[in-house]
């Protein structure tokens, strides 16, 4: 017999005969799904409550970035250093961003605090790690082990794939345009003085001489590294990288700091 020839089921076996004929919560959601229309529009109120309730209540918050003590805007030499990491593209295979998840606290410290970025525009958090995170990169090396990794980073790392940056060493690197630099960061809301900005440039060149005047670099720029990073005489853009390196992640001291819970 073929199947389209099999007798009607009798409805009792069906089951459906048996239940009272109520219209259930999803013979309703049919009428949904059946009208695009009204699907659509449905969906955008749920779409729109969703979004009120997400985004409403950070207009009432002061500031959506805890503040926490020792973060500092980038002084002018680090700054300098974070454009060469921008620019040579470090943040293809790097990130800056430790999860708070076991693995990586372990491994690379506390997490990232979002105070830790508040002055990075742009943001380096990356989303590929084909290398090591380094947002606390910070004072685990030596500024000589950092020379010798950008100049042959499988010297020192056999097995590493870092492409090579010796070039950086003989790149004399100059304040040109430093005080504008600072200036544009801080239209974008860093908060640069005007006695930051002029004195930028004198920040940017003492900072790598340990007999130079530094009172005014250190109180302005809390914590920052003063020495010849790369060992040689001048300012290369060795110097920079590499003060930006010792600085990631130490400005904010983890044995007294405390989240707040309401965070
Ligand atoms: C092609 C991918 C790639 C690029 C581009 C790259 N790196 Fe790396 N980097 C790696 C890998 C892989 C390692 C791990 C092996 C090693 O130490 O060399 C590493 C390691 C490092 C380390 C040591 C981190 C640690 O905790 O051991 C630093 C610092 C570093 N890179 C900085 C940089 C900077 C600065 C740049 C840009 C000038 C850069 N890297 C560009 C792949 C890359």
């Amino acid at each position: 017999m073929a199947p389209q020839d099999k007798p009607p089921m009798p409805a009792s076996a069906t089951g459906v005969g048996d239940r009272p004929q109520r219209k259930s919560i999803l013979d309703r959601h049919k009428i949904l799904e059946k009208n695009a229309t009204l699907l659509l529009v449905v969906s955008f109120l749920v779409v729109t409550v969703g979004g009120i309730v997400e985004i409403a209540p950070l207009f009432y918050l002061e500031n959506t970035i805890e503040e926490v003590d020792g973060v500092r805007p980038y002084s002018p030499l680090e700054l300098a250093g974070r454009d060469i990491y921008i620019r040579e593209g470090c943040y293809v295979c790097h990130s800056q961003m430790i999860r708070p998840m076991r693995d990586e606290v372990e491994r690379y410290g506390h997490y990232s605090l979002a105070a830790e970025s508040m002055y990075d525009h742009p943001f380096q958090w990356g989303s590929k790690r084909t290398g090591p995170d380094l947002a606390r990169v910070g004072g685990r090396y030596s500024d000589e082990w950092h020379v010798a990794h950008f100049v042959d980073p499988q010297s020192v790392v056999p097995e590493s794939v870092m492409p090579k940056y010796a070039f950086l060493r003989n790149a004399k690197l100059k304040p040109l345009h430093i005080d504008e630099l600072l200036e544009t960061h801080r239209l974008v809301g860093v908060p640069y003085t005007d006695e930051m900005i002029e004195n930028a440039e004198a920040d940017f060149m003492v900072q790598i001489d340990p007999d130079g005047d530094t009172d005014g670099l250190l109180e302005r720029y809390p914590g920052a590294q003063v020495r010849n990073f790369d060992g040689e005489p001048g300012m290369s853009e060795m110097d920079a990288l590499i003060a930006y390196m010792q600085m990631l992640g130490t400005l904010v001291d983890f044995s007294t700091f405390t989240p707040d819970p309401d965070r």
